[in-house]
């Protein structure tokens, strides 16, 4: 295990200003964002949208890092480049999604647990051959009636830190992500009390697997009202209880939190970025590491057309950028009309 290499790459991907673009939807996933634009998903059409993603003009100004899925680490640009060098080559993290999926857990009704840790030691292995220095494994832990359960949290926690000590192991530094969902008419102390939980027993587990905390990096959904709540708790009020929360229970060990945006709009999720790094100094960095808030601007932009790839291009530019500032504490509603 290379401890410096990994301090060294889990600090880069937080450097101040910068984030992550998770750009690894699984198969199902990007065909049901596809069907939303009416673009049919084919390997072709997969590529060209990535490869539009990636050599977007200057992105690497505000991206430090683009998690990959399996498929799109093996492919190349037009001119024969595989994708992870044309993004090593501009200075952007190549990463990779390597979990199997959230599968149902046995007895517990509607609950996940994440599978994917067979075989992994030797994809890693791969992946790092291709490219990758970084890696994402995404739990689910749902609210509702009787849940999450004490089974579910510590069935995923535990996964997540065997993922993340396998990876240590291979040089690729672990982004370890339990996403408590927006889904349900929960409120934000329920959300709280859900993600206090969450990552108690994530952290628990990372400290029980000998995980070096220095070179992980946690992904996390932000403390929000359920999406069905009737009342909705404001830009500060989130800020504030995911913050606080994370000063209990991450330790500052960790370089950086990067959330993920979890069905919230794209402006939202700028605003609630930008008004947690407006709470002061913290222990870690507090990043983005989006998808649909960064990618949802861009597909309706694209819609299969390549006569659409500059527009397209220029709203990832624009929302990177905006989120750039948000991570500084620099963003503001007029910065949307000027984009
Ligand atoms: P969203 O930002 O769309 O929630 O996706 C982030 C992600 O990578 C989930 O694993």
């Amino acid at each position: 295990m290379n401890t410096s290499q990994l301090i060294t790459v889990a600090n880069a991907l937080v450097e101040p200003g910068k984030g992550l673009l998770a750009a690894d939807e699984s198969g199902p996933t990007i065909a049901k964002r596809f069907r939303e634009i009416d673009v049919e998903s084919t390997e072709e059409n997969r590529l060209a949208y990535r490869r539009l993603l990636f050599t977007t003009p200057e992105i690497e100004r505000y991206l430090s890092g683009i998690i990959l899925f399996d498929e799109t680490i093996r492919q190349s640009a037009s001119d024969g480049t595989p994708l992870p060098k044309v993004l090593s080559d501009k200075g952007v993290v190549p990463g990779i999604k390597v979990d199997k999926g959230a599968k149902p857990l046995a007895g517990f009704g509607e609950e996940k647990v994440t599978e994917g840790l067979d075989g992994l030691r030797e994809r890693l292995a791969e992946y790092y051959e291709l490219g990758a220095r970084f890696a994402k494994w995404r739990s689910v832990i749902a609210i509702g009636e009787g849940m999450p359960t004490t089974a579910c949290m510590e069935a995923n926690a535990h996964a997540l830190a065997r993922y993340a000590a396998l990876c240590q192991e291979a040089d690729i530094v672990p982004i370890v992500e339990p996403e408590v969902l927006i889904d349900g008419e929960h409120t934000i102390e329920q959300c709280r009390q859900a993600t206090a939980e969450t990552w108690y027993h994530l952290y628990n587990q990372m400290h029980r697997q000998d995980v070096l905390l220095e070179g992980s990096l946690l992904k996390a959904s932000m403390v929000l009202s359920g999406k069905a709540c009737s009342e909705q708790a404001s830009v500060e009020e989130v800020a504030e209880e995911t913050v606080s929360l994370a000063r209990e229970l991450v330790p500052a060990a960790v370089p950086g939190i990067v959330f993920l945006s979890g069905g919230q709009s794209p402006v939202r999720a700028t605003q609630h970025l930008d008004a947690m790094n407006r709470l002061g100094e913290q222990p870690w960095k507090l990043g983005f590491s989006y998808a649909r808030a960064l990618q949802e601007p861009v597909m309706q932009a694209w819609r299969g057309d390549d006569g659409n790839t500059e527009a397209a291009q220029n709203a990832l530019f624009q929302r990177a950028k905006l989120n750039s500032e948000a991570m500084l504490g620099r963003y503001s509603s007029d910065m949307e009309e000027a984009a």
